[in-house]
């Protein structure tokens, strides 16, 4: 089930899916501002390579594969490929939480061993989870996230 924090998020996503009447640039900024309240990403100062991960705000793993995608939308990004968090990776992003990648799958992006995140291993570690179960998300944008201040 989704947490509270979430279900705004998710009936907000639900108004942006199904409310087409509405200018889209409005829509954009409310679901903006809903995920700014509810999610926090990392690295909190911009990307690597352009990847960052979006969570909630209290860290529970709150996203199945269909809503991670939106979130990233939300944010102004697109939801990260695996080649992505790949390069991310080799570029020093690490996380020691899993999140979705446009594949469908999720990963955990290593550079130091760590017995708490992704099975000790460095690299990109996979999890052919099912889409329903929750994650956090990969992001992917040229520009970064929103703005920093408000996240
Ligand atoms: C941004 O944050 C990452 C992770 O915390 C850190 O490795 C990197 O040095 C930071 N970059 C800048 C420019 O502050
Ligand atoms: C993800 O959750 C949403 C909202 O609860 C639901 O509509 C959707 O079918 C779920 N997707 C998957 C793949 O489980």
């Amino acid at each position: 089930m989704m947490s509270i924090v979430c279900l705004d998020l998710c009936s907000l996503l639900s108004l942006v899916l199904y409310t087409v009447s509405l200018d889209p640039s409005q829509i954009q900024a409310a679901a903006g501002f809903s995920i700014l309240h509810s999610c926090t990403v990392y690295p909190e100062n911009g990307s690597i390579s352009g990847v960052f991960i979006a969570m909630p705000k209290n860290k529970k793993y709150s996203f199945n594969a269909t809503i991670a995608r939106e979130v990233c939308e939300s944010l102004s990004a697109h939801i990260a490929t695996r080649a992505e968090v790949q390069l991310a990776n080799h570029n020093g992003l690490q996380t020691c939480r899993y999140g979705w990648v446009k594949e469908q799958i999720a990963v955990i992006p290593r550079t130091e061993k760590n017995e708490k995140c992704g099975q000790n291993k460095v690299g990109v570690i996979t999890w052919a989870a099912s889409p329903s179960t929750s994650f956090d998300v990969f992001c992917f944008s040229l520009t970064g996230h929103f703005p920093k201040r408000m996240v």
